[in-house]
């Protein structure tokens, strides 16, 4: 049996959640903040990060923001430096930034430009944000690792006819989101040793810019994965896929 708790210890957890003045992102923050623990937004643009931290802020929540800027690899690094200095430590880390183009599409058709561009910020960058910030994850005494993924990944589901979501062949976004969930998976392994916890949350087909708001379920609703994986306290699911259904 799976359980999922929130940590019980007196230690205030940090978070840093990608991609957070909006969206899915907004509310895991919301949600984490929520559980006691200490949010940081980060945001490619500071002020609308300030902005969505300052609306917690006045909920009661402890949040912060940081500028983090996935489109400038080279950034990053500098990014977690900034964070460490600010807040010291960092317990969770969502990865939660992510693109999808109106030009990606089947692969016959799909604009190699967009297929590109949604690597770099789906994969490439999320790579980079991993291995600037482990470093500071690897001296928290329960790190986790949530990478916010899609159904739209799983190679078994794009292999099944009577997918609902069979008609969804967007080259770019599906294979960025694959590709994402085996970097969830070596992970795993080789931070298993060190107790942190990598998974992959799918948030469900949710109503936000990225889908021009035709998603089915809240953001409340798409939040809940990602939340129960990043509070996650027993050691598995780990490597894992994981839905909120
Ligand atoms: N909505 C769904 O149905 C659904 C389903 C499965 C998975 N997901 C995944 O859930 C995650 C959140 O998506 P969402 O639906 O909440 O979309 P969204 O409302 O469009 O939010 C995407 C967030 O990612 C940020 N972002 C994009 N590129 C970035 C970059 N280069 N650097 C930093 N931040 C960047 C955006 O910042 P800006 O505001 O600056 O653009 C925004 O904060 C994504 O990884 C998406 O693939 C969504």
């Amino acid at each position: 049996m799976i359980m999922f708790s929130e940590p019980t210890t007196s230690h205030r957890k940090i978070a840093l959640v990608t991609g957070a003045n909006k969206g899915i992102g907004f509310e895991i923050s919301r949600q984490l903040a929520n559980a006691g623990v200490h949010v940081v937004l980060g945001a490619r643009d500071a002020q609308k990060g300030e902005d969505a931290a300052r609306t917690l802020r006045a909920e009661g929540c402890d949040a912060d923001s940081i500028h983090i800027d996935l489109g400038d690899i080279a950034s990053l690094a500098e990014a977690a430096v900034d964070f460490e200095r600010k807040f010291g430590a960092l317990d969770i880390l969502v990865n939660n930034a992510g693109i999808a183009r109106q030009d990606d599409g089947p692969p016959d058709t799909a604009s190699p430009d967009a297929v590109r561009a949604t690597f770099e910020t789906n994969f490439f960058a999320t790579l980079a944000v991993i291995q600037a910030f482990l470093p500071l994850l690897k001296t928290s005494p329960s790190g986790r690792i949530v990478n916010v993924s899609s159904e739209l990944g799983s190679l078994t589901q794009n292999a099944d006819p009577a997918w609902a979501f069979a008609e969804h062949q967007l080259i770019g976004y599906n294979a960025s989101k694959a590709a994402l969930n085996m970097l969830t998976i070596q992970l795993a392994k080789l931070l298993a040793p060190s107790g942190i916890l990598v998974n992959s949350a799918d948030p469900g087909f949710t109503a936000t810019d990225l889908n021009g708001h035709q998603g089915f379920q809240s953001t409340k609703q798409g939040a809940a994965a990602p939340v129960r994986l990043a509070l996650l306290r027993l050691l598995r699911p780990h490597g894992w896929l994981f839905q909120c259904k």
